[in-house]
């Protein structure tokens, strides 16, 4: 059996260390670190996402605070509210809940976050520093798999690393973060995405295979070396009446066939879900702390 990669676990040993550090900046008599999420709309998947975001702060006694603005809202209004957090001194991190509307431009609301206040590492400023190799808000997700690959210590050092998808969000700061000099790094790394001839081929090569394009059960087991390290961050809602909820979470891997032959793999769910919502909050007590910019 491969090593199960517990992203539930170490999120949780995350919060703990994030929690106790919390106490140590409260009894020095510093402010709560306290982190502001902007929701426009009432997409249920959001709605989750940000909700689980507020309770993630409370557990870990951060402040928040939660924005909640009409879909209809204009793009000036969202732009003078994110303005309004940047100037607020209370407040040390700032999300906005993507997707938003069609009518509001990501690119205008993203520029206008204050990189130090940046957590999501959504911001150019953000993406450059992370690129550079420099101090940065480093994005959740690819965040969450580094602090995994290191937990777990997983070897990188001159392995094949290919990264399938080329998101903003996680493809491609995953390739540049493998390729850093550091550790985990140092990888070869090739990112794949949908027009990538012998795609298949090219994963079957992978020592180190991370799976972002957002298709259920794309990965089987034919496409995977003996022995890789498969991190699947893929989440998809597949209805299943034998469930109570009437539903079920899958991944963008097979997981029962691939499972047979990685040395290590993420699951659906318990994998790199839990992780994203760890890095935010480290990102966010980074911030309260300076330690970035
Ligand atoms: N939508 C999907 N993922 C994310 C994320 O990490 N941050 C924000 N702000 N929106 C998202």
């Amino acid at each position: 059996m491969p090593t199960l990669i517990d992203g539930k676990k170490i999120s949780e040993e995350i919060k703990s260390e994030i929690a106790a550090r919390v106490q140590e900046i409260v009894s020095e008599g510093v402010k709560k670190p306290h982190l502001a999420a902007i929701l426009v709309g009432n997409d249920g998947a959001s709605q989750t996402y940000v909700g689980a975001k507020v309770k993630a702060c409370e557990q870990v006694g951060f402040d928040s605070t939660l924005v909640r603005l009409e879909e209809t809202v204009s793009e000036e209004e969202l732009l003078k509210v994110v303005e309004d957090i940047n100037q607020n001194p209370e407040i040390d991190g700032l999300i906005v809940q993507l997707p938003l509307p069609k009518h509001i431009s990501v690119e205008k609301v993203t520029n206008k976050i204050k990189p130090e206040k940046d957590v999501d590492g959504f911001t150019p400023a953000n993406v450059g520093r992370m690129t550079l190799g420099w101090p940065a808000y480093v994005a959740a997700t690819p965040y969450g798999i580094v602090e995994l690959l290191k937990r777990y210590q997983i070897e990188t050092s001159g392995k094949h690393c290919v990264v399938i998808g080329r998101s903003h969000i996680v493809g491609s700061p995953m390739s540049i973060l493998m390729a850093r000099n550091e550790y985990p790094g140092n990888c070869t790394v090739t990112l794949t995405h949908s027009r990538t001839k012998n795609l298949p081929e090219i994963a079957k090569t992978a020592d180190i295979l991370i799976v972002a394009l957002g298709k259920p059960e794309f990965v089987t087991a034919d496409m995977v070396k003996e022995g890789a390290v498969v991190i699947d961050v893929g989440i998809h809602r597949i209805d299943d009446a034998s469930k109570k909820s009437g539903f079920r979470l899958i991944g963008d891997v097979k997981f029962d066939e691939v499972s047979q032959k990685a040395s290590a793999i993420t699951p659906v769910p318990g994998g790199v879900g839990p992780m994203t919502i760890a890095s935010l909050l480290y990102n966010t007590l980074l911030a309260a702390e300076g330690k970035v910019y």
